[in-house]
């Protein structure tokens, strides 16, 4: 059955759009600003000014849903900037609906480490997390992005319990129909090094290990998955994606909520870097890559190369 290729077309089982594919995107604090992250080549820190024509030359592309992080705010203790009507992330998110409106779906990343003094994801008492405090912040902050216009957030801080809180602190001021997309699990991994850089949110101290997962734990992370179900999330993501398309397909049975996988910063330095080289196909690695993804389960992937794979019709 494989000799013909039309009837190898009729059978494929999997079929990857690009309607499945969100771009990650960088906002910093300042204007003018085109700043290019040195372990990933090809993406870049944008200023509002600056991100607001590159945005419309990538509607053009047809490159539609974003996830949009905040960098360069002001790093205190209590992450005050986090929850400012005024943040980075905001004053962009308000901005970009303002002009493109429902031709762009806008996704926000909700998690305190760009804004807390030490790096971490939440408060901390001394070296130890403190679980409940951050839970209301994040709650507030995802309130604020809500405010701002945000058509999803996104939740990426694996605290326990938030994605409840966050849900009724959206419907208590008329954001009901707003849907979370959680970061349900989220391994404590060394795949997202270069995304730290474009962030600017390495922990100061320590790791993320009493709050991210794991990687020895799959089983853990179904159970992760379905308590962040019962506490109301509309999508449950898996990341990184490559070195747990276990987990994923795992997820996809006990679940019938759509799910979404993080294809992290340093599974696109890797490419890249091979690439770079003349050693890989880009296009192939990429495309064989995103095949997994949905073959694994991915109803969503979210991945820097998403731009370049739509602009040169990889798919
Ligand atoms: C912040 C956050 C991280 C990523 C997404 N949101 C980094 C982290 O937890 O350290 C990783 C993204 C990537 O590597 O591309 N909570
Ligand atoms: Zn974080």
């Amino acid at each position: 059955m494989r000799m013909n290729s039309l009837l190898r077309e009729s059978i494929a089982e999997t079929i990857v759009k690009r309607e499945m594919l969100v771009f990650p995107v960088f906002v910093v604090k300042g204007s003018g600003i085109r700043r290019e992250i040195p372990s990933m080549p090809g993406i870049f820190q944008f200023s509002p000014d600056v991100l607001i024509p590159e945005m419309q030359s990538w509607i053009d592309l047809g490159i539609t849903r974003f996830l949009l992080f905040g960098a360069g705010e002001e790093k205190t203790l209590n992450a005050h900037r986090a929850c400012s009507a005024d943040s980075i992330v905001n004053i962009a998110v308000q901005r970009i609906k303002n002009i493109y409106g429902t031709k762009v779906f806008i996704i926000t990343d909700v998690c305190l480490c760009a804004y807390t003094s030490h790096g971490h994801c939440g408060m901390v008492d001394g070296e130890m997390i403190v679980n409940d405090t951050s839970v209301e912040l994040l709650a507030n902050m995802a309130l604020s992005h809500a405010k701002a216009g945000a058509d999803m957030v996104a939740p990426s801080d694996m605290m326990d319990g938030r994605i409840g809180k966050i849900r009724e602190a959206l419907d208590g001021e008329g954001f009901s129909d707003l849907p979370i997309m959680s970061y349900s699990v989220k391994y404590a991994s060394a795949y997202y090094g270069p995304f730290r850089d474009a962030a600017d949110s390495a922990p100061g101290f320590g790791d993320r290990r009493t709050y991210q997962m794991d990687p020895r734990n799959g089983r853990e992370a179904l159970r992760e998955a379905l308590l962040d179900e019962k506490e109301g999330a509309d999508i449950l993501m898996v990341k990184p994606a490559l070195a747990y398309l276990d987990v994923l397909s795992q997820l996809r049975k006990v679940t019938n909520l759509p799910l979404a996988c993080y294809n992290v910063s340093a599974e696109y330095s890797m490419v890249k870097a091979g690439a770079m080289k003349g050693w890989i196909d880009e296009e192939r690695i990429v495309m064989e890559n995103f095949t997994a993804f949905a073959r694994a389960g991915a109803d969503i992937i979210i991945s820097y190369h998403s731009l370049e794979a739509i602009k040169n019709h990889w798919l």
